[in-house]
């Protein structure tokens, strides 16, 4: 089997030096990795991570290969990795199988490359590993399996399968896949949802995706923000905080959203809240953050103004519909790396980003280091606790525990050098009393 598939070693001079920067923003990651160089919590594990390669991720690899893993990297977008940072990881021992720009069989023959590495632990953003395990145990044949059975070829999947001890899921998308496996009860070994921590999901995504995208979006574009008819569909972790952010700049922000709840914690923050068709023909840039499909299509392409931007925050490039913009259009033209223009036949003309895919991660680098400590932490701090707990989880999907959780919270809050108020004895018994009232 190839040792790895990467676009160009003589790049990772570059991206070790980047991964060094982004060590320095991520204290929490380097005190795991004193402790697991210790420990040796993975010794004898092998890792299959399918990730977005980007400098943070160069950083938990690191922390995992001090643990004692030996590792299996692909990417989980075929747009997001950063090929220095592949290569400098090459460098230290990693097998990456990943380049910027594959194409889907490409994309999917690097899935191929982790799976028949027979990973003991699955590390996903996007469940696209897991999922694909999965297929290939229940002999689900689809087109991406073929793309790579001449590297599973032989291989037994119920053997692969019994050999793993857990995964765990990095963002929404994958944890909403893993639920409806386990709700079919076919889910095949435990999985920790990442995402669902609240150290996780209260910082990666609204704040680490809401600066990122925006990021992503005037770098891509050198727009200026400042007064611009900003649509934001979906207000979860990830929309509100890109709304709240494009208002901190400036822009007027109009909110889409189904749950009725968000919505009207949207209107209460002191957005205007409209159903998409409405929103279509007044916005000027449009950022999808929902983990839903389709969610602007054709009859919204109709109605929108000449020049408007398209972008997208959720993990898929599902969510704007390309079908249906490439089926309107007479002809498109590249304008850069990240934007697109399509000519309607009325000729005006529609701008989408990163062809749909994730605009913080295609046209930007990714959440800051800052913000992937926590996250990368949890995933590091979940793979002991799935070794540790080897045989004794049940096949479902499993949150963070609680003290991963607030121990990933106090190592942050002690590298900032905050110092937090602690409760008294009298404060403990009152708030377990029920005895005591005025
Ligand atoms: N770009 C990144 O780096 C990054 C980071 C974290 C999460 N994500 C992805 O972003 C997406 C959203 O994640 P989240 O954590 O905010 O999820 P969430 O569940 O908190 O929010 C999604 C929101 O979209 C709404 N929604 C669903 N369908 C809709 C529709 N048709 N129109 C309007 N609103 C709709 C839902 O009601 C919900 O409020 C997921 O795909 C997730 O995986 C991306």
């Amino acid at each position: 089997m190839r040792e790895y598939w990467i676009k160009d070693r003589s790049l990772a001079e570059r991206g070790r030096k980047r991964i060094a920067w982004s060590e320095t923003q991520m204290p929490v990651l380097v005190e795991i990795r004193r402790r697991f160089s210790k420990e040796k919590p993975l010794r004898n594990i092998r890792v299959g991570a399918c990730l977005h390669i980007t400098t943070d991720t160069g950083v938990l690899m690191k922390t995992l290969a001090a643990g004692g893993a030996e590792l299996y990297l692909c990417a989980s977008n075929p747009l997001s990795t950063q090929d220095d940072v592949a290569a400098a990881l090459v460098e230290e021992g990693v097998h990456v199988y990943a380049f910027r720009g594959q194409s889907e069989e490409e994309y999917y023959r690097c899935l191929g490359y982790v799976i028949a590495s027979k990973p003991m632990i699955t590390m996903d953003d996007g469940a696209d590993l897991i999922s694909t395990i999965h297929k290939l145990r229940y002999g689900i044949r689809t087109r991406e399996l073929d793309y790579f059975k001449d590297i599973v070829n032989g291989m037994d999947f119920e053997e692969l399968v019994n050999g793993i001890v857990g995964g765990s899921e990095e963002t929404t998308t994958g944890v909403i896949r893993l639920k409806a496996l386990a709700r079919e009860k076919k889910l095949l070994y435990p999985v920790i949802a990442v995402n669902d921590a609240e150290s996780k999901r209260l910082f990666d995504n609204p704040i680490g995706t809401g600066q990122s995208a925006l990021d992503g979006i005037v770098r891509a574009t050198n727009t200026l923000l400042a007064g611009r008819d900003a649509v934001v569909v979906g207000f979860g972790n990830v929309g509100s905080g890109i709304a709240y952010r494009l208002r901190g700049m400036g822009a007027r922000v109009t909110v889409v959203e189904v749950d009725p709840i968000k919505a009207l914690k949207a209107v209460m923050d002191g957005f205007n809240v409209e159903p998409m068709s409405k929103a279509a023909r007044h916005g000027d840039l449009f950022i999808t953050a929902t983990g839903n499909i389709n969610v602007i299509r054709r009859e919204h392409f109709e109605a929108m103004r000449d020049g408007a931007i398209l972008a997208n925050a959720g993990h898929f490039n599902v969510e704007i519909s390309v079908r249906d913009l490439e089926e309107i259009s007479i002809r498109k033209e590249r304008i850069s790396d990240c934007i697109m223009r399509y000519v309607l036949r009325d000729g005006r003309k529609l701008y989408l980003l990163a062809e749909g895919r994730l605009v913080n991660l295609a046209c930007a680098e990714g959440h800051p280091s800052e913000v992937m400590d926590m996250s990368f932490s949890l995933q590091a701090l979940s793979a002991r606790y799935l070794v540790e707990n080897r045989g004794k989880l049940p096949r479902d999907v499993l949150r963070v525990p609680e003290e991963i959780d607030r121990e990933v919270a106090s190592l942050k809050l002690e590298a900032m050098g905050i110092e937090v108020e602690r409760l008294t004895d009298e404060q403990k018994r009152y708030l377990s009393s029920w005895t005591l009232g005025t």
